[in-house]
């Protein structure tokens, strides 16, 4: 799939509340977090973006993303691609428009990420694109297991 990513527009989030019910590890209960994140980050764009990627040929909303600025870095909160199209390059895109979004701001200089340590696809995910492990926090995020923090550093070699 050819996918076009854009800024999140508020009459996105039926197709966005669709990506969230049906994604791997997310699900109903991260539904009303994701709704105020969105919303938060939509009306106050120096805190954070949220881009969708769209099929390029039928426009339908099949991936989105929000990202925290967080001064020098870009944290991850979540991405997520349509369950029914996973490993064509929706996620990269996603990223990557992140890479380009991040090089767009003069002082972020790193991409943030962390998962849970039982998330391999997602740690798979991450280092395909140059993300690096910097880092397992036992108990994080929940007492059954370790978060996984990944950084990609957008001016390396600036
Ligand atoms: C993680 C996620 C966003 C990746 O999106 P995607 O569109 O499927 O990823 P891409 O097609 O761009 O994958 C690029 C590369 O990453 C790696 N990769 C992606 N998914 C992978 C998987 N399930 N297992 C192993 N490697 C994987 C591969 O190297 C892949 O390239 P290839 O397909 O040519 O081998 C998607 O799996 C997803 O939405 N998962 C559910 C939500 C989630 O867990 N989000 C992350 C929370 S931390």
């Amino acid at each position: 799939m050819k996918a076009a990513v854009r800024e999140y527009r508020p009459s996105d989030w039926d197709s966005v509340r669709e990506l969230i019910l049906n994604a791997e590890n997310f699900g109903d209960a991260f539904l009303e977090h994701e709704r105020v994140k969105l919303g938060v980050y939509s009306e106050n764009p120096e805190y954070g973006r949220v881009f969708v990627a769209e099929d390029a040929d039928s426009r339908a909303v099949v991936g989105f993303t929000a990202v925290r600025i967080d001064w020098s870095a870009l944290v991850i909160s979540t991405i997520i691609a349509h369950h029914a199209h996973l490993r064509q390059g929706i996620g990269s895109a996603l990223v990557e428009e992140l890479v380009r979004f991040g090089k767009s701001l003069s002082n972020v200089e790193t991409i943030w990420v962390d998962t849970g340590d039982f998330m391999l696809y997602a740690q798979e995910f991450y280092k395909y694109l140059g993300f690096d492990e910097v880092a397992r926090v036992p108990h994080y995020m929940s007492s059954d297991f370790h978060q996984v923090f990944l950084i990609l550093r957008i001016r390396a070699n600036e």
